[in-house]
């Protein structure tokens, strides 16, 4: 589903460089469970945010699908980021005048799809927050909130679902309620997903583990 080959990002060209990514080749198949973990500053959030079409690469190849990402416009890649990617993040982003079932809907209205209100109440439910669904997110607790996040990424059935560092914020209790969500929804759906972490709890859920020093692979392993 995914081709990275000979991937390098380079910030401040011409000036005081940073080799963020170095030389990084990734193949990730379709229903993968995977984390990338490593050292602050080497490199997994510039990693994610390329792979989510958030950013593009200096140089290297980047296939999503077999299509070649560096060749596709800014439309296409926002579409791409709308309809085949979800994602979560540490803080959660929800929107905070909009209720749980509101934040999950407002994903489908910019991803221009059709949808019935069970298919938002199937998601919530899906995380085990149905009954939550008129909350706001300052009623929720962060684990709850971050069950909302990823009822938004899932509701939009992406073929991807990025998330950098998702449990940074919780307690283990519910780092480990939202990592068995998210592994749910994996066996469910074969929804791919990718995680950066620190977080070792979510890394003994990872199939596989890809470990980055200073933008370069140091390992890639799988369980
Ligand atoms: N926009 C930017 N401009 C310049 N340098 C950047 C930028 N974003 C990241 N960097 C640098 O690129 C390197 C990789 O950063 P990145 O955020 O990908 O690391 P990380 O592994 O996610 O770290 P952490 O675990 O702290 O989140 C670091 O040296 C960082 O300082
Ligand atoms: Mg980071």
């Amino acid at each position: 589903m995914i081709k990275l080959e000979n991937l390098k990002k380079t910030y401040n060209p011409g000036k005081i460089e940073v080799h963020a990514l170095d030389n990084v080749s990734i193949n990730i198949e379709e229903g993968e469970f995977l984390t990338i973990h490593g050292p602050s500053g080497s490199g997994k959030t510039t990693l994610l945010n390329i792979l989510g079409c958030l950013d593009i690469a200096t140089s290297g190849d980047y296939y999503f699908k077999e299509r070649d990402v560096s060749k596709l416009s800014m439309s296409d890649l926002s579409n791409i980021r709308r309809t085949n990617i979800g994602f979560i993040f540490q803080t959660y982003n929800l929107i905070p005048v909009l209720t749980a079932y509101e934040n999950v809907e407002l994903s489908l209205m910019l991803a221009h799809r059709k949808y019935k209100k069970e298919d938002i109440l199937n998601a919530l439910d899906d995380v085990g927050i149905k009954d939550l669904a008129k909350r706001f997110p300052r009623e929720m607790s962060g684990g709850q909130q971050q069950r909302v996040s990823i009822a938004r990424a899932l509701v939009k059935s992406p073929k991807l679902i990025l998330a950098d560092e998702p449990t940074a914020n919780l307690d283990s209790e519910n780092a480990t309620m939202i990592m068995k969500a998210m592994k749910e929804m994996n066996e469910k759906y074969n929804v791919t997903f990718v995680f950066s972490t620190h977080d070792p709890l979510v890394m003994s859920f990872a199939k596989r583990l890809i470990k980055l020093k200073d933008g370069k692979i140091e390992t890639d392993e799988r369980k």
